[in-house]
């Protein structure tokens, strides 16, 4: 039984609706109580297919060399096979993100984009950008309408939402610098998958239900559905025009999407649809190799992603804010607590919108904004008993797809890599290619709106972050490594969109400050505050009654509900070694494998 809805809905207009917690009567001394009680109600694995998982409530997977750990037990499992076949983690990484393309259409995908974040045995690390690219035709007002008017529709619901995608050229590019195996035999699980098929969840198949009912793409009816009849659990989907792209890809690496019969009818379907990529900025697309943002805590090391990520440089902000105050005195998710995280959160966002964009087209202060000293300047403001309001005449900030997928890999060396990708909203633009079988991004909604666009129903127009050729939209992924004393420690991420930032946070803080095993560190409920719109957002089961009346008292809007972010994560047992996997309850599929 799942207490929590799952990660599939993958449905369009949907932000998570968050319920207004009504004053009450539960009294402060119970919070941390109540915290455990829902943590102890959360399954640590939830059902994963018919090869099942760990049904152990707060314990994580345990294997003595290697783990995978995403949002599909299937892909996991097509991982773990690799790290077993002498695979590494780069390896393990690469053929699990082929089979999510498969197995998690609502954001794993070859049609999208992302991140990946390395740590080396010896220490040494690095990231990659595969970060999707507004194609050559892009400009600042291209989501304006014919009257001059800022369009919904053409921003996020069309052909000209679709950035050229990067996944394909990441991977690709992350085996020729790291990889061990040949490339077909990390692409070739992903082909037999979407040959032969795989069982589908309940889940998977309502959320594909209620895709073909709504999208009006033919081609997208066509691949999620038995002749336009929804599919039910328990019933095979095959996705042949996919297997054979895929088969493509075995045989060509990247050059089998981004150029030849892939490139060929990707951008026919962009003729048809008035979209703008061109077989001139598919050629074009290269993946980049890019430095970590670094940061500490607590004597951690903290490695992330740097832009065209905003997560590295605001999860180092917070949490060099956070240090300076004593958290573990203040109790788990009480009001003191909340009301400390919210502040930095506050802070930390703020910067984002204000600075930060892809750093080849804008000029971010990555090094201040992640200093020690900035950090101190920031705690000074921060009111220990009353929220710092959010002004109402700084710049708003406009909705981001919770639908994204994170998934964490360790290899028996200690090799960890961390990535997340995306399509940006569930199922991205709804677009599968026809005679192609994938399904495009619409990441260009990531981009700002205008130039100057900023208004009360939440447009942003601030200049780094506006479309340009070339330039890659800002991003909330935060793949993310923790290490200390030169040993790894853990790989964490997760989908979210905006909150993505704030979760990746609390995992770390509930691992460090509150000694939490992974799995407890995953399932415990979250909170997050993004500066506008001024509220505190609080996980079901998150805080009593009687903290949201105190942080109300303290001035903040504090709304309770909602699930937030999919946070599968791996921690390396300091005194065994051994790899401890903990799949996200929130996600119906997910699952850890381990050998
Ligand atoms: N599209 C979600 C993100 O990049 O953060």
């Amino acid at each position: 039984m799942r207490l929590l809805p799952g990660s599939l809905s993958g449905d369009r207009s949907s932000p998570p609706s968050w319920i207004r917690v009504a004053p009450g009567r539960v009294g402060l001394l119970l919070a941390p109580l109540l915290a455990l009680v829902a943590l102890a109600l959360l399954p640590a694995s939830p059902a994963a297919g018919p090869a099942g998982a760990s049904t152990q409530l707060v314990e994580p997977v345990r294997a003595e060399q290697g783990m995978v750990v995403s949002d599909h037990w299937l892909a996991s499992k097509v991982g773990r096979d690799v790290l077993g076949g002498g695979g590494n983690a780069v390896d393990a990484a690469i053929a699990t993100g082929m089979a999510l393309a498969v197995t998690h259409p609502v954001a794993g995908n070859i049609g999208g984009g992302g991140f990946m974040v390395i740590r080396f045995p010896d220490g040494s690390t690095t990231a990659l950008d595969f970060r999707e690219k507004a194609p050559l035709a892009a400009h600042p007002r291209m989501w304006l309408d014919e009257d001059g008017e800022y369009s919904y529709e053409i921003h996020h619901d069309s052909h000209r939402a679709v950035g050229v995608p990067g996944t394909v050229a990441g991977f690709d590019k992350a085996h020729r610098l790291y990889g061990e195996l040949p490339w077909e035999r990390l692409v070739y699980p992903a082909v037999r998958l979407a040959e032969e098929g795989f069982e589908l969840s309940d889940d998977l198949a309502a959320s594909l239900g209620r895709l073909v009912e709504r999208t009006p793409y033919p081609a997208t009816v066509e691949a999620f559905s038995r002749d336009g009849v929804p599919y039910e659990g328990g019933e095979m989907l095959t996705q042949p025009d996919l297997a054979r792209t895929l088969d493509r890809i075995m045989l060509n690496r990247s050059d089998g999407f981004y150029r030849g019969e892939t490139a060929r009818l990707l951008v026919e379907e962009m003729e048809r649809g008035d979209g703008l990529i061109t077989a001139a900025d598919l050629e074009l697309y290269q993946a980049r190799e890019r430095t970590p943002v670094l940061g500490t805590y607590r004597g951690h090391e903290i490695i992330s992603m740097p832009p065209p990520s905003s997560g590295g440089i605001a999860m180092v902000e917070m949490l060099n804010i956070l240090e300076g105050f004593d958290l573990a005195s203040m109790g788990h998710n009480t009001a003191p607590y909340i009301h400390h995280l919210a502040e930095a959160m506050r802070r930390a966002y703020r910067d984002r919108a204000r600075y930060v964009a892809d750093q080849d087209f804008a000029d971010v202060p990555r090094h201040r904004l992640t200093s020690k000293d900035y950090a101190a300047e920031l705690r000074s403001t921060i009111d220990p008993d009353r929220a710092t309001p959010s002004s109402p005449s700084d710049l708003q900030t406009t909705y981001e797809s919770p639908q994204t997928t994170h998934y964490s890999v360790v290899d028996g060396d200690g090799l960890a890599v961390s990535v997340t990708y995306t399509l940006e909203q569930g199922y991205g633009s709804e677009i599968v290619v026809p005679g192609a079988g994938f399904l495009l991004n619409n990441e260009m909604g990531d981009f700002n709106a205008a130039p100057g666009l900023t208004n009360e129903r939440g447009l942003i127009g601030t200049e780094p972050n506006l479309a340009r050729p070339e330039q890659r939209m800002l991003s909330s992924m935060t793949p993310s490594i923790v290490a200390r004393d030169g040993r790894l420690v853990a790989v964490v991420g997760t989908p979210g969109g905006r909150t993505i930032i704030n979760t990746v946070m609390q995992v770390i803080l509930n691992v460090v400050d509150w000694e939490m095993n992974i799995q407890q560190a995953v399932n415990a409920p979250r909170l997050h505050h993004q500066w506008l719109p001024d509220r505190i957002r609080i996980e079901a089961g998150g805080a009593s009654e009687a903290t949201v009346e105190q942080l109300r008292a303290m001035g903040h809007t504090v709304e309770m509900g909602g699930r937030q972010g999919s946070a599968n994560s791996i921690m390396i047992d300091p005194q065994s070694g051994e790899r401890l996997g903990a799949p996200d309850p929130r996600s119906s599929d997910a699952g850890a494998r381990g050998h």
